[in-house]
This record gives structure tokens, sequence and C-alpha cells, in this order.
């Protein structure tokens, strides 16, 4: 009997639900040579938990275009107003802010502006299908309705962090570059990220400034199937 009560306290301990006990689903604490964490998925979590388990690269959309509404969300995501002093969705080292967002439509290539919230045409016509072949001819970008371009300028990132900024740029990229992810992920829509790209050629097409370089792009839309 005296056996069967401590290895019932044992498996108990084991379980982290001995009362009083810290739970480890509550966040007992980490410590010790191993920890057992909590199972965790779309299931046991809240929102962004679930938009983070249905996020999936997705390279086959639809040809409905975006609207001008859901573009502005998917922007605003990237690197909307959230605070005082200029703060935005995500975050950038000395809230420096070096990044340029474009995007590719069939209308023409945009470069967004913040303040006032607005798309400024840099070039017309549809571009997509030679901003494909710049990336080794990835079809997602010549059918996506919306082609996202993320582009820094490193130069105040530079001034004050000096060849840290390289570093810094690129990491604020993949921050903003999540953001839109997450934010198409919850809309419903289908998004990839592309990193195999002829860097001049994309800024030639896009008509980006010398002084940017694009880090990434972005195809956007309503997944076909
Ligand atoms: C830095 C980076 C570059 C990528 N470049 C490409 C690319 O050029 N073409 C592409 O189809 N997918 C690209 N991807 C997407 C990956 O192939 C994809 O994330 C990976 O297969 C995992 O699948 P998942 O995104 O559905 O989780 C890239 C992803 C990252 C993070």
């Amino acid at each position: 009997m005296r056996a069967s009560v401590a290895t019932l306290v044992c498996l108990l301990l084991a379980q982290g639900v001995w009362p009083g006990a810290p739970s480890v689903a509550d966040g007992g604490t980490v410590s010790g040579r191993e920890v057992r964490l909590p199972t965790v998925g779309p299931a046991e979590g809240g929102a962004l938990e679930q938009v983070m388990a249905r996020r999936r690269s997705v390279r086959d959309f639809l040809p409905t275009p975006l609207s001008a509404a859901q573009i502005g969300r998917l922007l605003w995501a990237a690197q909307g107003s959230t605070g005082r002093r200029g703060l935005r969705t995500a975050p950038s080292a000395g809230a420096l802010y070096p990044l340029h967002l474009y995007v590719v439509t069939q209308a023409g290539v945009y470069h967004h502006q913040r303040e006032p919230h607005a798309l400024r045409r840099v070039r017309e016509g549809d571009a997509r299908k030679e901003l494909a072949r710049t990336a080794l001819g990835q079809q997602p970008i010549a059918e996506a309705p919306a082609v996202f371009a993320i582009a820094a300028d490193p130069k105040r990132t530079e001034a004050k962090y000096g060849p840290r900024a390289e570093r810094y740029v690129v990491l604020e990229a993949g921050h903003v570059a999540q953001n839109i992810l997450l934010q198409a992920t919850a809309m419903q829509l289908g998004a990839v990220p592309i990193g195999a790209f002829h860097d001049r050629a994309v800024s030639r097409t896009l008509r980006i400034p010398k002084d940017q370089t694009v880090l990434y792009l972005i195809p956007v839309g309503w997944p076909r199937g």
C-alpha cells in the first residue's frame, strides 16, 4: 500500500499535477537538466497560433486581382504605424526604418508611401512576367495578382551602426516578410517568400533607385484549389 502511494506521488509530480505544484501548462519554472514543455498547437493556442499553424508557402494562384483595401492591409502589416514617434508593426534597429516596399500588379509597379497611406506608380504596365524572368522564371511571380518587393536603403542604419547595418537590414526584411506572410494567411490568401533572383535585373525591372537593394519578393493571391 505504502509503495503504491509513493508511486502515485511520483507519477503526479512527474506530470506536474500535484496540487499546489506549478503545472507545466501554466508555466512551471525552467530549471534542472531537462524541462518538459507543454504541447503547443492551434488547439491550445489563440488566434496567432492558429494563423501560424496555417501558414504555408503557396505557389499556385487564381488570377483574381487583390483590392486596394487588401493590398493596404498587407502593407499595414509590413510597415504600418502603431505608436507615437512613428513606430511600426515591424521592429527596426534604432527605429531607423531603412526598408522600402513596392507592389507589382497588372497595372504597374507601385512604391508604398506611409503617410498619407498610398501607392505611387513608378512604372506603368504589367511587369510581372519580366520580373519572373529575373527570378529564374519562377511562375508564382508571373501569376500572382500582387507581388510585394522589400528593398533596403541602408544609409541611415550604416551611419549609426557601421558595418553591422548590412546584417540589420536583412534581419528587418525578415520581420517585414513574416508579417506579410501571416497577414496573408489571416486573410485566407496565399503567399511565398522568394529570395532567388538577380538583384540588378530586379532593380531595373521595378525602377528601384540605385541606393536601394531588393532583398525579398513575395507573390500574394488567392490560392488555387
Ligand atoms: C530566405 C528564403 C528564400 C526562399 N526563396 C524561395 C524561392 O526563391 N522560391 C520559392 O519557391 N520558395 C522560396 N522560399 C520558400 C521555401 O521554399 C519554403 O519556406 C520552404 O519550402 C518551407 O515551406 P513552408 O514555407 O510552406 O513552410 C524561400 C524561403 C526563404 C526563407
